[in-house]
């Protein structure tokens, strides 16, 4: 594996892997790895033969109130963690690279950028529209991996993709979960033990949801009703959002429909530490 910090450095490696046939895969990340990221690592494996992962702690998609400064970093542990994994090059690029003094270019997304997690985050998907951005230009990749963890993200990148014609096919990989449900994430380690124990409720609501609508549930109002209680009871939740979603528009659904993809959304805080996550709902 080949650590390399300059971006123009991964932008000729990218182009001379392309000229030898290879097909690149890219795994964007922030570090501070889990299983749900490797999963990203060996899902790319099985359909290329030259893995780019990156680490890089975007400031542009923190809020000034948010965690950047106190985000989880351990670029030694996270470069043994892709070598094992089978990373070809591991980019590990700085603020310098990325942004330079004077950098003044941003790629927005209008529309599913502002709903859901845009939201309470305004700024959010502005930054991260703008580093994947750079990210496929950088490093060519013929598929970029994404974990359904970040559904608005993948829908967001799927747009980017599509709008400005970047010749990538977007990969979504499935949520992998703790032993108890919780969705893996980097910012779980935040959270207070009594908080960790009550974030498991995130997990069940979601299979609530899925019980529901196995049933014959078909309201969205009955079932986030139902997720909303069971999620209060846990003295330390506090609620941001709990949506029914088409899961391709990400437009707001009032009720389920037979062969409509339908996602249940959810956002919810810990104390401090802010969750997401969610479901498809498979009407039968
Ligand atoms: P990060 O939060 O580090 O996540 C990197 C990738 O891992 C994302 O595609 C995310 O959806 C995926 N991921 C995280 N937890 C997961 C889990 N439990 N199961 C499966 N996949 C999971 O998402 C970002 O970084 C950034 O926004 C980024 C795309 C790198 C741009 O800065």
């Amino acid at each position: 594996m080949q650590v390399i910090v300059s971006a123009a450095e991964m932008q000729k490696l990218a182009e001379e892997a392309r000229r030898q046939g290879k097909t690149i895969g890219l795994v964007p990340t922030m570090g501070s790895l889990h299983a749900g990221h490797l999963s990203l690592i060996a899902l790319a494996k099985k359909s290329c033969d030259f893995i780019i992962t990156s680490i890089f702690v975007n400031p542009t998609q923190f809020a000034p109130n948010e965690d950047f400064a106190r985000y989880p970093r351990d670029l030694v542990k996270d470069a043994e963690a892709c070598r094992t994994a089978g990373t070809t090059i591991l980019f590990t690029p700085d603020q310098n690279e990325m942004y330079p003094d004077g950098y003044s270019t941003f790629v927005t997304v209008d529309g599913i950028s502002s709903i859901l997690e845009g939201k309470s985050r305004p700024t959010h998907f502005r930054g991260v529209t703008t580093i994947v951005a750079q990210l496929f230009l950088l490093t060519k990749p013929h598929r970029a991996f994404f974990g359904q963890k970040d559904a608005q993200q993948c829908a967001v990148v799927k747009r980017i993709g599509r709008d400005l014609h970047f010749d990538v096919e977007i990969v979504v990989a499935p949520i992998v979960r703790e032993q108890d449900g919780l969705a893996m994430s980097s910012r779980n380690v935040y959270l207070t033990p009594q908080e960790r124990s009550d974030s498991a409720v995130l997990h069940a609501a979601l299979c609530r949801a899925e019980q529901l609508v196995a049933g014959g549930e078909q309201s969205a109002a009955a079932i986030v009703k139902e997720m909303r209680n069971m999620i209060q009871q846990k003295k330390s939740a506090a609620i941001d959002y709990i949506e029914i979603v088409n899961g391709d528009s990400l437009s707001v659904l009032d009720g389920l429909q037979k062969g409509m993809p339908a996602l249940v959304l959810l956002a919810v805080r810990f104390g401090t530490t802010r969750l997401i996550d969610n479901t498809f709902l498979n009407v039968r």
